[in-house]
């Protein structure tokens, strides 16, 4: 069942998302090598509840952290740890959800740590670049299947494939609502996108191989090939001619200054 939102809705979810796009922004604040996972999802917990929100993703199935922390050639979904210590190099990509005024938000950042190779910065811009080729796409009366197409024919281009094993989806109520939005597709096909839809679209792009496994801790996802994966994430309210960004990166860029790609 596909929810459409009202403009009052539609508010109250750009507000959800302001909060967690603030949240990121703290996050990327301490970014640096020595830096455990644990010591990001903690200030996230802290700063989400301080400002009047509830970390979606903790208790959700089970899922015992605020934050998705994913490093390197993990794809999604990652346990923040206090043994993972970051360390120049790395990519850490950082999704969370945060629900505010009953409605959930949900955006992912990858960042780099420090210095990190050009192939992998490469990966990071293709990937940021698949997200807004979706957004484009996100218009009332195209379809599910034209901002598949768009994300998967972007990376393809580049020589990089894209997840097949989680997809964007709706958003506002619940954390997870209809229609899913794959990150590969066929133009023409799918759902069609009706003013006042609000959907997740969140491209997983992989240097590698599109292959995952879930390791032993039941959530994390890595690549098969332990190459690395990038991931981004915004919310967007479908509009006739042009989509709505929900959630916004300009917290990040503040932070991040001349490195924001
Ligand atoms: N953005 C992630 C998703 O849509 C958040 C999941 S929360 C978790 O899958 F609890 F499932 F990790
Ligand atoms: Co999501």
């Amino acid at each position: 069942m596909i929810f459409l939102k009202t403009d009052e809705e539609v508010e109250l979810l750009r507000e959800s998302n302001r909060l967690l796009a603030m949240t990121l922004a703290e996050v990327a604040k301490v970014i640096a090598p020595g830096v455990t996972t644990k010591q990001l999802d903690s200030l996230a917990y802290e700063y989400i509840k301080d400002n009047g929100g509830e970390p979606s993703c903790l208790g959700y199935e089970g899922y015992p952290a605020t934050l998705c922390i994913s490093v390197n050639e993990q794809v999604v979904h990652g346990i923040p740890s206090d043994k993972v210590v970051l360390k120049e190099g790395d990519i850490v990509s950082v999704d969370s959800c945060v629900k505010l005024n009953g409605f959930h938000s949900d955006s992912a950042y990858t960042f780099p740590v420090g210095e990190v190779s050009p192939e992998v910065m490469t990966l990071l811009k293709t990937t940021k670049e698949c997200l807004y080729l979706g957004i484009e796409q996100a218009v009332a009366g195209k379809r599910v299947g034209d901002i598949s197409y768009a994300i998967e024919h972007h990376a393809a281009q580049v020589g990089f494939s894209v997840t097949h094993d989680f997809v964007g989806h709706g958003i506002g109520r619940e954390m997870h609502e209809d229609p899913e939005i794959p990150n590969f597709g066929r133009r023409g096909n799918g759902v069609v996108l009706k003013d006042g839809m609000v959907i997740a679209i969140e491209p997983m792009v992989l240097m590698g191989r599109r292959n995952t496994i879930i390791e032993n801790d039941g959530w994390t996802a890595r690549t098969a090939d332990r190459k690395p994966a990038a991931h981004y994430e915004l919310s967007v309210c479908v509009r006739r001619g042009k989509a709505d960004i929900l959630s916004t990166f300009d917290y990040i860029k503040e932070v991040l200054g001349e490195k924001f790609i």
